[in-house]
């Protein structure tokens, strides 16, 4: 449980740095012909339809600073009907003295969507303990192999992982949402998940919260030269474009409201922050992360009426000019 603590701790050592989202640019419009109070944001992902294409993305639960934390944020959730995700509740199997730092999340936002998440090497029996336990809208299964070869203590076998998760997309009786820790993803990847029945993904790339460097810090020995390994957010939306009929949810390096109003136009359905949160939660009182959020979402109107769109699908028609360095990694790829 210390682990879960040392992750808080470490991610919030990590600053926001630039990443490839700063790569992408839009086209100007001089007479945008827009009304900030008309812009709808809407969107539907796993089944259901949200006023925001945001959502809090998976962290944390297990011990009293991470009850603290999902408190705070589940009460933000509720408040502006967002989706929220647990950390691993994998551990709640095992440990439930643990349970109460992740119900708190449902009992905070009782008609709200939350997602169960829990990874790849776990069972399907697991899966639904844990989806019944939180009365979960959805299972969120995260694939990590590269933080749990880093971490000390991690897995070394990975070899079930496929297996396990189609047997959880079958068994559970919610929607599933398979993805990374901050890696990202390939179109094979994203082929594959497709073939275990995994109809929506999220991307989970890199540009933010780095487990390498978390799990390095752990670690007597770091692996030096590791923290770059993975793709960006922006190239795994790059290559999800190649993979029709999947549902995409993108995170990793979501910074600001310009970053996700660049994820949509890449064609995700919504977008996960967590690195985001997590400093609401831990840098701010109620009160003010209420007012910084009350912000950020209406920074997304404004963006989306000075791009000239009104709605998300417009905004997924809007030319971007992407730098070299993306044209290359697309020239580079099959
Ligand atoms: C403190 C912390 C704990 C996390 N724990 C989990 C977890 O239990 N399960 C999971 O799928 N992802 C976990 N993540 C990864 C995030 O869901 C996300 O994929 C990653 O942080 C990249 O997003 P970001 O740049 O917005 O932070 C955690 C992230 C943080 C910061």
């Amino acid at each position: 449980m210390q682990r879960k603590n040392d992750h808080i701790q470490e991610a919030l050592k990590q600053t926001f740095m630039p990443n490839d989202f700063d790569k992408i640019r839009f086209e100007p419009v001089l007479l945008p012909e827009t009304d900030i109070d008309k812009i709808d944001l809407s969107t539907e992902f796993l089944g259901q339809t949200f006023k925001y294409p945001v959502f809090i993305n998976a962290m944390t639960g297990g011990t009293e600073k991470a009850h603290a934390i999902n408190d705070h944020l589940s009460q933000l959730a509720a408040k502006h009907g967002l989706a929220m995700a647990t950390g691993s509740a994998a551990i709640t199997l095992r440990a439930p003295e643990t349970k109460e730092s992740f119900s708190v999340i449902r009992k905070n936002h009782p008609q709200g969507f939350i997602l169960a998440n829990i990874g790849a090497d776990k069972s399907a029996d697991n899966a639904a303990e844990i989806v019944a336990f939180l009365k979960a809208d959805a299972l969120q299964i995260h694939c990590n192999a590269p933080q749990e070869a880093v971490m000390p203590e991690g897995e070394r076998n990975f070899i079930d992982w496929a297996a396990n998760i189609k047997a959880m997309v079958q068994k559970v009786n919610v929607p599933t949402v398979v993805k990374n820790v901050g890696f990202g993803m390939t179109a094979q990847d994203i082929k594959t998940l497709k073939e275990l029945g995994v109809k929506t993904i999220d991307v989970a790339g890199s540009g933010g919260t780095n487990f390498i460097t978390i799990e390095n810090a752990r670690r007597n020995h770091p692996i030096d030269g590791f923290k770059s390994y993975g793709f960006s957010t922006v190239e795994s939306l790059l290559e999800a474009e190649k993979v029709p009929g999947v549902e995409i949810i993108a995170s990793g390096g979501i910074r600001n409201a310009y970053d996700v109003i660049k994820a949509l136009n890449l064609g995700a359905k919504a977008v996960g922050l967590s690195r985001y949160f997590l400093e609401l939660a831990v840098n701010y009182s109620l009160d003010e992360a209420d007012a910084l959020l009350i912000d950020f979402l209406d920074d997304l109107k404004k963006i989306t009426a000075l791009l000239g769109a009104t709605n998300i699908l417009e905004l997924q028609e809007k030319p971007r000019l992407l730098d070299a360095s993306l044209i290359s990694f697309i020239n580079q790829r099959p």
